[in-house]
This record gives C-alpha cells, sequence and structure tokens, in this order.
C-alpha cells in the first residue's frame, strides 16, 4: 500500500468547457464553462457534501475526480493523479454510487456476482473469499444473506441501492463519491438510505463526496459543505456554520427551496425581488439574480474565509464565501 496522505481528495483550480453542440455547422463552435475554477479538499475519512440545483455541474465535477472526463487544473486521490498507468490503484482508491440502482446494475447477474465482481476485477481472493465477503457485506448494508443467489429484479429501489453500495465498499475504497444516490428513491427509502450511509461510514474507514440537489439532506449527513452555483463554488464551510448561517445570498435561497419550483420562485417566495440584470463575464456568477449586487459585483469576488475576517481565525472552524457583500 503507498503512503497514506492527509487529504484523501485535493482539487485545485479545475475548469471543465465543452463544445457547443447548438452551434450551426459553418459557425464557430463555441465552448461552454461547466466548472469554473473549483478547488476543495475531503480530509480522511470525512462526508462532505456538494450542493447546488441541477445543471450547476455537480456531476461534471464527480466525473472529473473518477477521471471519466479530461479537465484543466489538478485533481489528486491520495496524492494520486489519474492516468491510464496507474488506473487500477485509483479505482481500488475512489468508486462511486449513482442515482439509478436499476442501470448500475447488470440484470442478468447475482446479488453476489455483483459484488464479487470489483474483487475479480482486481484479482482479489479465491472464489470462496469473495463469497465470504460477498455475504459479509450484504449483512453490512442491511440485507439478508439469501439475497446473494436472487436477482436485480427480485428487489426494490431501496434494496437495490444497498446492493450498488455494498459493491462500491467491497474493495475497500478510501473514498466514495455518492452522486444524488438518494435522489430516485421514495422520501422514506431515501431517509433509511442516508441512515445507512452514516452507518457505515462509523464502521469503516472511508471518506464520502456526497452530491445532491437537497441542502437539507446534505446537512443532515455531512461534516462540510460546499455549495455551487454555474460551476463555481460560492460558500465552503463546516455543516452547522453554513446550514444556520449562510452569507450568500444564493446559499439562503437554496435553503428555502423546493426542488421542483424555478430559481425565480425560490428568489420571491425567499422575499427577494425578481432581479434580472445582464449576467457579466468574469463577474460573480450571482449578479444578475442577486438583490444586493452592486457595481463591485461586476468584478468575480474570490472565496474568502469569513471566520478568519471578522474573529481573528478561529482555528479549526471554516466558513467561506465568495461575495463582496455577504450576508450576515
Ligand atoms: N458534454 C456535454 N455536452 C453538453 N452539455 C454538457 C456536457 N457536459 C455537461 N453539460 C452541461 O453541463 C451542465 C452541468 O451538468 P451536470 O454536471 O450534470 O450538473 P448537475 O449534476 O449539477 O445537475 C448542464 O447544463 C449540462 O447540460
Ligand atoms: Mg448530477
Amino acid at each position: 500500500m503507498n503512503n497514506k496522505c492527509e487529504e484523501i481528495l485535493e482539487i485545485s483550480h479545475v475548469t471543465n468547457r465543452y463544445r457547443d453542440s447548438g452551434a450551426g455547422f459553418f459557425s464557430k463552435s463555441k465552448m461552454t464553462r461547466v466548472l469554473n475554477d473549483v478547488s476543495l479538499t475531503i480530509h480522511r475519512d470525512e462526508i462532505f457534501g456538494l450542493v447546488g440545483e441541477s445543471g450547476c455541474g455537480k456531476s461534471t465535477l464527480g466525473k472529473a475526480v473518477l477521471g471519466l472526463i479530461p479537465f484543466e487544473g489538478q485533481i489528486r486521490v491520495n496524492g494520486m493523479e489519474y492516468s491510464r498507468k496507474n488506473r487500477n490503484e485509483f479505482t481500488r482508491c475512489v468508486q462511486a454510487v449513482f442515482q439509478d440502482p436499476l442501470s448500475s446494475l447488470n440484470p442478468r447477474r447475482t446479488i453476489a456476482a455483483t459484488l464479487e465482481e470489483p474483487l475479480l476485477a482486481h484479482g482479489i481472493g479465491t472464489p470462496q473469499s469473495r463469497r465470504e465477503k460477498a455475504v459479509e457485506m450484504l449483512e453490512l448494508v442491511g440485507l439478508d444473506g439469501s439475497y446473494a443467489d436472487r436477482l436485480p429484479r427480485d428487489l426494490s429501489g431501496g434494496q437495490r441501492q444497498r446492493v450498488c453500495i455494498g459493491a462500491a465498499l467491497m474493495i475497500d475504497p478510501e473514498l466514495v463519491i455518492a452522486d444524488e444516490a438518494t435522489s430516485a428513491l421514495d422520501v422514506s427509502v431515501g431517509a433509511q438510505i442516508l441512515n445507512l450511509f452514516q452507518e457505515i461510514h462509523d464502521r469503516k474507514d472511508f471518506a464520502m463526496l456526497f452530491i445532491s440537489h437537497n441542502l437539507n439532506v446534505v446537512y443532515y449527513l455531512c461534516d462540510r459543505i460546499a455549495v455551487m452555483y454555474r460551476g463555481s463554488i460560492v460558500e465552503m464551510g463546516d455543516a452547522e456554520s453554513l446550514y444556520n448561517s449562510p452569507m450568500h445570498p444564493y446559499t439562503r435561497t437554496l435553503l428555502s427551496a423546493i426542488p421542483e419550483i424555478e430559481e425565480g420562485d425560490i428568489l420571491s417566495r425567499y422575499g427577494y425581488e425578481e432581479t434580472r440584470r445582464e449576467s457579466v463575464e468574469d463577474g460573480c456568477d450571482f449578479y444578475h439574480r442577486c438583490p444586493f449586487a452592486t457595481e463591485q459585483c461586476r468584478k468575480r469576488p474570490d472565496l474568502t474565509d469569513v471566520l478568519s475576517r471578522e474573529s481573528g481565525g478561529q482555528k479549526g472552524r471554516e466558513h467561506l464565501v465568495r461575495c463582496w457583500n455577504p450576508v450576515s
């Protein structure tokens, strides 16, 4: 095993663009920016939440961490940058759980075979030891050992997601990315899966990047939270501090948000006037909607540590906001 880094995940200045397919055949294709200079660090064994509304770039960041898409900047998992050469070692370190358990599972493969697959792929164990580990894993994720020989179609949505979580944990990864892992489930089933993440995290050593559009869900599970808007992190800090004293106007709208309603409705529900300015390239990402925007906001603010600005820095606590005039 290689040395263990203090920080399991280090994302530095990651930007991602894709070529806009909307452009006509003869017109110059335009690049659209999905991630805008994202930097964050996840400590060993921590549960870190990434939250923001649909389309803001959360899954794109998850894919970049998994080595699935190209990006500018640097991402290190346990000190390692993804490359074809270290692909094996890298995937042993980081595993993922996605929104839709049914499409993650092979319909013809038994639950035991699904769980054993990652071990097989990495050449770990014997048929017997793999089977034993699969049955142990079933119990860890709250399923009876008798499920081993069943097929995905015999299971409910929540049970299937338990299998996906088990499969992700079979090779003892150090980082698990959960991308909207409870979002497709009924509220009560989703809550059970959240509790399962919590329980397993208490019993095993891994860090988690937990991605969701729902700030309440993220707050329930996570130690620290980053709020993303239009590909930028606009606020980041300890869960308590961020949830109970949100300082970015956008975070405040997210807190009052019901996911289904339009952004404009969210703003008005929160008592904000409908504000529609032109957005400014390289200005604050929230400029065009923010009720408090001033001339200064045409320039992009940095992600700034508010605690040290206000109280001379309190060790061990963190709360950063990308806003010239944070709400307090
Ligand atoms: N290759 C691509 N082609 C076209 N659009 C893309 C591509 N990759 C990402 N996008 C767009 O980037 C934005 C961010 O997507 P995504 O990361 O999936 O957001 P989230 O997970 O926060 O809902 C979306 O508007 C999506 O349509
Ligand atoms: Mg997504």
